[in-house]
């Protein structure tokens, strides 16, 4: 009977661990550590939310879709396709949509974008090239384009998330409260066949601190997925 507890308490613990996870620099829903070309496509729709700075200064988000992460391929690379905000404390939100091809810099893309508008997010990759789609799903105005790199992404890791920004000293920015942000059809897999969504991949909370005066870190997110294909990831105030 002992053995059996202990044993079903393992269980729970590895599940929880598994499903459930907190990180520093992004929230959201990711499969990760899938082997090599598991994906090759990864989409997502959103509405641009309305963003406020939680304390006395500055703060940034970028909501985005992942495609491989660190330490997934072995050329080193990433990729990350999305909407940028830098919240000015009692200024305007500059919002820009952006790509990055981990290693090489951040891109920043030609279409305006709104808060209020609904936004539709896709990245096909080949490897090192990939087909970028950028689509204001309220006036079908949209950028649809092909980027590439000499560092190869290797299709292991896809999400849907909300990062926070590393100034030019390398120092983590204030997260912007960013509310409620709800993707919609988040799906990955290999374009034509297995789609998979964010039920079953990993939930990543947001731990970090709510300004830099703080003296300890808070999970910062919650994150709760639906077998709809939809992830919605809610800021927490402290
Ligand atoms: C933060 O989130 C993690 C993952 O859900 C959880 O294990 C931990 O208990 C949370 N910490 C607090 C202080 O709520
Ligand atoms: C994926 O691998 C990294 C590096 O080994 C590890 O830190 C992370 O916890 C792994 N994630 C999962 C879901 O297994
Ligand atoms: C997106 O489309 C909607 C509907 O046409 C429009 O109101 C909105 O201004 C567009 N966004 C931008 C930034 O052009
Ligand atoms: C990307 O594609 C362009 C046009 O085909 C080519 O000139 C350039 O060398 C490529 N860059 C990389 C890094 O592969
Ligand atoms: C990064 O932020 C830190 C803390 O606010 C600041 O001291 C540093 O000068 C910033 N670096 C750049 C390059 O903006």
């Amino acid at each position: 009977m002992r053995f059996n507890s202990v044993l079903i308490s393992c269980l729970l613990f590895a599940f929880a661990a598994l499903a459930v996870k907190t990180f520093t620099s992004y929230t959201g829903s990711v499969w990760e550590n899938q082997t090599e070309g598991t994906f090759n496509y990864v989409h997502g729709i959103f509405t641009v939310p309305e963003m406020s700075s939680p304390e006395d200064m500055d703060s940034f988000a970028t909501v985005e879709l992942i495609f491989d992460n660190d330490g997934g391929c072995p050329s080193g690379a990433k990729f990350r396709l999305g909407v940028n905000f830098h919240v000015v404390q009692n200024g305007p939100t500059y919002i820009q949509a952006q790509y990055q091809w981990s290693p090489d810099p951040i891109q920043k893309l030609n279409i305006p974008i709104s808060t209020g508008d609904t936004v539709q997010l896709e990245f096909i990759s080949h490897s090192t090239s990939g087909q970028v789609f950028v689509n204001n799903l309220s006036s079908h105005q949209h950028i649809d384009m092909v980027v590439n790199s000499s560092h190869a992404l290797c299709g292991r890791a896809a999400g849907w998330v909300i990062q926070d920004e590393i100034n030019g000293s390398g120092k983590e920015m204030a997260l912007a409260n960013f509310g409620v942000v709800s993707f919609t059809h988040a799906n990955a897999g290999t374009r034509g066949e297995i789609l998979m969504g964010p039920l079953g991949a990993t939930q990543v909370r947001f731990f970090g601190k709510a300004n830099y005066y703080d003296s300890e870190g808070h999970n910062m997110s919650t994150v709760i997925v639906y077998d709809d294909g939809s992830a919605v990831i809610t800021f927490l105030s402290n």
